[in-house]
């Protein structure tokens, strides 16, 4: 028998290289390279005579129907988060970290789906039939219609597949997927990549719509390669924090929606519940008005979220004082520090500086740097905000402010949960804006001075 020679693979980012290295020239990781044996074998699917070569034009396209409706589950968090449904033959990936809730996620949806008519099957390599049946009855779904079935074996999971002709799959989780034609344990990087693709190209041939469960590893990357991410239509991550009984879905890729929706939902005694205002829930946690305080009224998705953030400024006895960032982009933070310093005076060198998004939220919007700002400065002048008020804006590098999309809906929320005055940038496109009292400012050197007098 021929020799087959070890290749090394990049769990990061997937590329092959011929040996090893300590870092992957394609994706610039570092010890992300490991050896592992190639594919010995054609795809398993092969056998499974999968129509091939057929073209269809964009013409004949249009002569059809419109297209098949998306499925909706009747849990509007999850459906917002799909793009407003499930397109019939897509394939979603949910990543998250080992305990968030993705099992229980995903098995309230293919119930919900159920329940609607939808035919699903739950395939579950992590826990026995009779295992996930107990919790199904604990959540209350023990009645709706879904096939369970525990299997890790990748051609079984086909064969399954193709006698019950389901309209959605969940697969939970690809880690514990194993293709026999791949010479390397389940959960590594070829194992992960071949049945990813193989589940992927069945969906998409026979119209199923398939959901894949994924683990993320300890720095939050996906276990298994990128790869995964670039082979499906949907990426959602399902995130929260340890102590925080919420969770959020968040699409980081959709073919067929906006990226960056997310759906929140509450961990309960009975599964997850879903939470209608985000807004209210993020907010709950706020006390009187307290110098570090600010709240930022920001948009995820479609629709407006308003969350705290908090800032604690103290005297450093670091020779390089302490930035600690959570919930927030750390990079960004560093350059309103120095845009603070340099265009306003205002320096924190020697100040240990810890900012956070109340309740363990994410923020990505650039919208949330005045806010962030205000966080600080209100920490370091020991001077609270007025408890009724929300900011948002863009500072650019030369202090000044910039608009951001959405002001309107920003402050309609606002004005919705009780605040009354909020402050945006110059140029902010606003009609009505919910009554708030809004001032409009043109750079950080004025927000300083109107809030601080210095
Ligand atoms: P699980 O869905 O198994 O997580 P994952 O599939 O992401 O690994 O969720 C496990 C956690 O959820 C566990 O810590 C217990 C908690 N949980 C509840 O709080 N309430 C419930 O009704 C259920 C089913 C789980
Ligand atoms: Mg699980």
């Amino acid at each position: 028998m021929a020799k087959t020679s070890a290749q090394f693979i990049c769990s990061a980012c997937g590329a092959v290289h011929r040996k090893w290295s300590g870092r992957c020239d394609a994706c610039g990781a570092w010890n992300t390279i490991i050896e592992e044996a190639p594919l010995s074998a054609g795809p398993a699917s092969r056998t499974l005579g999968a129509a091939k070569g057929k073209v269809i034009t964009l013409t004949t396209l249009a002569t059809q129907e419109t297209p098949p409706p998306r499925a909706l589950s009747g849990m509007a968090e999850f459906d917002r988060v799909l793009g407003g449904g499930l397109v019939p033959a897509s394939a979603i990936l949910v990543g998250g970290d080992p305990g968030i809730g993705k099992s229980t996620l995903l098995l309230q949806a293919v119930a919900a789906f159920a329940r609607k008519g939808l035919k699903c099957l739950y395939i579950s390599g992590e826990e026995a039939a009779e295992q996930v049946r107990m919790r199904a009855r604990r959540l209350g779904l023990a009645d709706a219609p879904v096939g369970l079935g525990a299997e890790t074996n990748l051609r079984d999971i086909l064969t399954t597949m193709d006698s019950e002709r389901p309209a959605l799959v969940v697969i939970d989780s690809i880690q514990t997927v194993w293709a026999d034609m791949v010479e390397a344990a389940p959960g590594s990087v070829s194992q992960v990549r071949a049945a990813a693709h193989e589940l992927v190209t069945f969906a998409k041939t026979r119209g199923v719509s398939v959901v894949l469960v994924g683990h993320v590893t300890k720095e939050g990357q996906l276990a298994g390669p990128r790869v995964v991410e670039h082979m499906v239509d949907t990426v959602l991550y399902f995130e929260g924090e340890r102590g925080h009984q919420f969770r959020i879905l968040r699409a980081v890729k959709n073919r067929f929606g906006p990226a960056s929706e997310i759906g929140v939902f509450e961990m309960t005694g009975a599964g997850l519940a879903e939470v209608a205002n985000p807004s209210a829930l993020f907010l709950s946690e706020r006390g009187e008005a307290a110098p570090g305080s600010a709240v930022f009224a920001g948009i995820e998705g479609t629709r407006p979220v308003l969350t705290e953030i908090q800032a604690l400024v103290a005297p450093s006895t670091l020779a390089s004082p302490r930035r600690t960032v959570v919930g927030l982009d750390s990079g960004r933070i560093s350059t309103i520090l120095a845009v603070l310093e340099s265009r306003c005076g205002i320096p924190f060198t020697g100040l240990d500086v810890f900012l956070n998004v109340a309740g363990g939220m994410k923020v990505s919007e650039p919208a949330a740097d005045l806010a962030a700002a205000a966080a600080l400065l209100s920490a370091r002048e020991d001077v609270a905000l007025p408890a009724d008020m929300v900011i948002f804006g863009e500072i650019s590098l030369s202090a000044a402010l910039r608009p951001v999309g959405q002001a309107e809906n920003r402050l309609k929320e606002a004005a919705k949960l009780g605040f009354t005055q909020a402050i945006a940038p110059r140029g902010t496109k606003v009609e009505g804006g919910g009554g708030m009292r809004l001032r409009k400012l043109p750079d950080l050197v004025t927000f300083v001075g109107d809030m601080f007098g210095a």
